[in-house]
């Protein structure tokens, strides 16, 4: 069996979540490789509506193993909150592992993430002020506290000395607040070490083993292709690859391990915080497509900014990844437009161009242009079969699939695990 990918194709919040709930119902492990809880996975099955920050969304599956990769950086506070939510509804947390080599998210972390944030003014990234880069920041830097070091108090306590030290004096002398209590944040820690101890593991065996066993593993990527800080939009992007190489990296697999890359796409665009979006719509239709798909941040309820589907960040994000499949979600909200656009090149200074600049300020110089297609104007949400979409709906879908350079697996035309239609086998 093999390994399968999982990737937001965009700029994040594609539907990852629901793609990997519907796949975990065959798979015996699920590996989130990469971000934080800086993520919102919405999931929506018959065990409820959950937004997930840190766990795999694999863990309604009551076979499936979950692994927090070692790419990722965990706020223990918030996993715990999490589980907990889980075990009240009754969804079991026992089969969730935590990789030992994940670096944790500190509360100096938090601090920093808002205060760099504040000293940038109007260049503010726009980040989710989880502390998430300059928890990654701290991890190449070689100043990480990771998961396995909850299992030692000892050297908790003696890594926490030296990092906090040196912490505090940004903190006082550089930002001018107060700094933290090693005592304070030694003894929280310690706390959540105990209740998490149990879940942290050596997880590269346990998904070794799995592939030994040739059990079906999906690595769940999270944020988006145009996030990452190689290829997105730099340097308004997130701090950790969620391109399918993360997720070799992120979980503990060599890349031709992996058999299939899924590239997660909203039928149209969206972003959340700062940066360029050259499709972005600030006009009604925009606000048409926010207020119909209830695009507002999962994790920080942002509004976020709505535009057409944009042809030249796909097949960008295809060149990065090499999808072999897409899953394209949200077809539903686009149920009620007389006409479509789809953005296939970009005019930048009086050139067209079909690839996306690796310069920030060209990319917002860039101005899209569009090809014009029917609408389809008729409710899909209740379709589960391809051939029933309507006539304009699969045109949409083909020339997708055509400009993105592969075939569509699924279309996703609701929250629902069940409101997907399987167009050809990921397989
Ligand atoms: P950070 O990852 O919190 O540092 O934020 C950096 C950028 O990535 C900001 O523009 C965030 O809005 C964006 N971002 C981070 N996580 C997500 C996500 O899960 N979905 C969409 N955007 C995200």
């Amino acid at each position: 069996m093999p390994v399968i990918a999982v990737i937001g194709a965009q700029w994040g919040d594609e539907g990852k979540g629901k793609v990997v709930d519907l796949l975990a119902q065959e798979a015996s492990l699920v590996v989130r490789f990469s971000g934080g809880d800086n993520a919102g996975h919405t999931v929506v099955n018959p065990c409820g509506k959950f937004g997930l920050h840190l766990v795999p969304s694999g863990i309604f599956s009551p076979h499936t193993v979950c692994i927090i990769g070692n790419g990722v950086v965990i706020n223990p506070s918030v996993l715990i909150g999490e589980m907990d939510q889980l075990d009240r509804c009754g969804v079991a947390t026992t089969r969730l592992f935590i990789s030992d080599r994940a670096n944790l998210i500190m509360p100096y972390h938090i601090l920093l993430d808002g205060l760099e944030e504040e000293s940038r003014g109007e260049k503010a990234l726009g980040t989710t002020r989880k502390g998430i880069g300059p928890a990654f920041a701290d991890k190449v830097a070689r100043l990480g506290i990771r998961a396995g070091d909850l299992l030692d108090k000892d050297m908790l306590l003696e890594r926490l000395r030296s990092v906090l030290d040196y912490k505090n004096t940004i903190l006082t002398k550089v930002y001018g607040v107060s700094p933290l209590s090693l005592d304070e944040v030694y003894s929280q820690y310690c706390q959540y070490g105990e209740r998490l101890g149990p879940h942290i593991r050596e997880t590269v065996i346990m998904l070794e083993e799995a592939l030994n066993r040739d059990e079906l593993v999906l690595l769940e990527g999270a944020q988006g292709a145009l996030l990452d800080p190689d290829f997105g939009t730099y340097p308004y992007t997130t701090s950790s690859s969620p391109l399918a190489g993360g997720g070799c990296l992120g979980a503990g697999l060599g890349p031709t391990r992996i058999n299939r890359v899924v590239g997660v796409f909203k039928s149209y665009c969206t972003r959340v915080g700062s940066g360029p979006m050259p499709t972005e719509l600030k006009d009604e239709t925009g606000d048409l497509i926010r207020e119909r798909a209830h695009e507002y941040g999962t994790t920080t309820g942002r509004p976020r900014r709505c535009g057409w589907f944009d042809a030249v960040v796909a097949r960008f994000s295809n060149q990065i990844n090499g999808f072999t499949g897409a899953a394209i979600t949200r077809l539903d909200i686009l149920d009620v437009f007389p006409r479509l656009k789809i953005c296939v090149g970009y005019k930048l200074d009086g050139r067209t161009i079909d690839y996306f600049p690796a310069n920030v300020a060209a990319v917002e110089r860039c101005q899209p242009v569009y090809e014009e297609v029917a609408g389809w104007q008729t409710p899909t949400s209740h379709i589960r079969e391809y051939e029933q979409l309507p006539l304009e709906a699969r045109q949409y879908i083909a020339r997708l699939e055509e400009l993105i350079s592969c075939p569509a697996n699924l279309i996703s035309v609701g929250q629902a695990r069940e409101q997907t239609i399987h167009k050809t086998p990921i397989l």
